[in-house]
């Protein structure tokens, strides 16, 4: 069944909760003039402990951005352009996410195996806002070469907190570009999307991606056990985050 939402409901109560049931159904929901697409995995109405109900949504593990403005845009760095995902790169996201070495860490799916799978994940990033992801693709000023991705999801907007994740193409991998890549998207992070905390989660084993966010500034909170179930086993990741009032330190 598709669930249909009026928009004065969601924007009035501005609260969409979580649950984690599959499946997943993916409806259109009108906020304002615009088209909010969001995959549904189970809907409910509930009372809240205040006074007004309620609609829950279950969006797969998210709470999405209610300000029902536009926020993402595209960046630019020294050597690199960062622009949103787009269907123009969907065999640079299909190499990427089927190669079994920049997979290996990524134990919350298996690599792509279809080109499907690549235009899923860009019709999931470019949904329209406002939305709680986004993802951009990272382009060297020089050649025009692909290099791999990086972006925000799961945007608590309650809290100011969101997740960031990132891949290169293995060709590119020890050159820098990750780390000014994430320069710029923490800078954006923090000014533009009002985040209070940004948050990664990292396979204990991956090392390089630890250095990655450490250089950035990030701290060590602890171990998250068994946060991923993959083939048949279990796997802690550490989670680290950096808070605007470190960054503004680490900044100057
Ligand atoms: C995680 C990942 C992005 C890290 O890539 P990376 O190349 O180590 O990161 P950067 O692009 O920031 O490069 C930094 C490295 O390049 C080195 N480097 C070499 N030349 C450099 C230069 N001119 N300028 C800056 N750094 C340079 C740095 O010393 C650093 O190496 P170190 O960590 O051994 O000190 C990459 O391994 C990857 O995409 N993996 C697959 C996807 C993945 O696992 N994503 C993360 C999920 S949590």
């Amino acid at each position: 069944m598709h669930p249909v939402f009026l928009a004065d409901n969601i924007i009035r109560h501005r609260c969409i909760h979580l649950c984690h049931s599959p499946p997943h159904v993916l409806c259109s929901l009108p906020v304002a003039s615009q088209s909010l697409y969001i995959t549904l995995k189970k809907e409910k109405r509930e009372r809240t402990k205040r006074f007004h109900p309620v609609w829950c949504l279950s969006l797969k593990g998210m709470i999405i951005n209610m300000n029902n403005k536009t926020v993402f845009v595209d960046l630019e760095t020294e050597n690199l352009s960062l622009k949103q995902i787009s269907m123009e790169y969907k065999e640079d996201v299909f190499r990427q996410f089927s190669d079994e070495d920049v997979n290996k860490y990524l134990v919350d799916a298996e690599p792509f195996v279809s080109m499907e799978e690549a235009e899923e994940l860009i019709n999931w990033y470019t949904s329209p806002e406002p939305r709680g992801h986004h993802r951009w693709v990272i382009i060297r000023k020089t050649d025009s070469a692909f290099l791999g991705t990086c972006g925000y999801h799961n945007w608590d907007n309650e809290n100011n907190i969101c997740e960031i994740g990132y891949d290169l193409y293995k060709d590119y991998w020890h050159k820098g570009y990750m780390t000014e890549a994430l320069q710029e998207v923490i800078k954006f992070g923090f000014e533009k999307m009002g985040l209070n905390r940004i948050q990664g989660f990292v396979h204990t084993q991956h090392e390089k991606s630890l250095n990655v966010l450490f250089r950035l500034g990030f701290k060590q909170e602890g171990i998250i056990r068994d946060k991923h179930f993959f083939r048949g086993s279990y796997y802690d990741h550490f989670c680290l985050s950096l808070l605007k009032r470190e960054w503004n330190t680490t900044d100057e």
